[in-house]
């Protein structure tokens, strides 16, 4: 199983010139690597960046129509994006997201064949009282509910506590909540961590938390730290 190493960008950077620029630094560093990388930049630089793996941020669940601000999987799909981010706690915390429109965008995005990056993850509040796995089962069965193949599913397990705040999850929290959503996937199903991920911790939790990659977000805007965590996932 190839480790999936995937930079979330968020709202970053601000010019087209160092969209660019970060994306050939990125590219020229990953012609050799075994990991498939995926850059997930704002969907404006989308189709401008070329001959590496791109992946949008979000979809909306129709297809076209009157929805103003929104962009489809299809429009995606037909500009050679081959990954989605789904579900990401910033879209459930600032756009109003739920499991059910997860779902949504889930079954399109699979419909039109994108792999899918399903975000799951517990609040801060979620962990203290002792709810993470009632969470993370509740975001994966909701967000998978009547999801017959899972084949293009990768699912991010991104604690929100950890998002931005360097407040890394440990290794063997990362590993029990990745063991234990292995129960709700396919043993084949690659399963990755996000939340602080920089290139002092990257390579533990592959190498012991068993996460088959990383989401990788502010470190991801730095070519030259992005591509010591992607070599450390070598
Ligand atoms: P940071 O790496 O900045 O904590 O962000 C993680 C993330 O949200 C990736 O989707």
């Amino acid at each position: 199983m190839k480790n999936l190493i995937a930079g979330n960008w968020k709202m970053n950077p601000n010019s087209k010139k160092e969209a660019q620029e970060l994306f050939d630094a990125v590219k020229k560093g990953i012609k050799d690597v075994a990991s498939e990388v995926v850059i997930c930049p704002p969907d404006l630089f989308l189709s401008s960046l070329k001959g590496s793996a791109l992946g949008a941020q979000n979809i909306f669940w129709e297809e076209k129509g009157a929805f103003t601000g929104e962009i489809s999987a299809v429009m995606l799909k037909d500009l050679g994006v081959e990954y989605v981010i789904i579900g990401h706690s910033e879209r459930r915390k600032y756009f109003g997201e739920t499991d059910e429109t997860v779902n949504k965008k889930i079954k399109k995005a699979l419909e039109v064949g994108l792999k899918i990056i399903f975000c799951v993850g517990e609040t801060a509040e979620e962990r203290e009282q002792g709810e993470t796995q009632e969470v993370l089962q509740r975001q994966i069965q909701q967000g998978l509910k009547d999801v017959v193949d899972i084949d293009n599913i990768n699912v991010a397990y991104e604690p929100v506590w950890a998002i931005g705040t360097g407040n890394n999850c440990s290794v063997e929290e990362t590993k029990e909540s990745i063991d234990f959503i292995r129960k709700f996937v396919k043993p084949e199903t690659i399963i990755i961590y996000g939340g602080s991920v920089k290139s002092e911790n990257s390579g533990a939790y592959i190498k012991q938390a068993g996460a088959n990659g990383l989401l990788v977000g502010g470190a991801s805007l730095d070519a030259e730290e992005f591509l010591k965590i992607v070599k450390s996932a070598e």
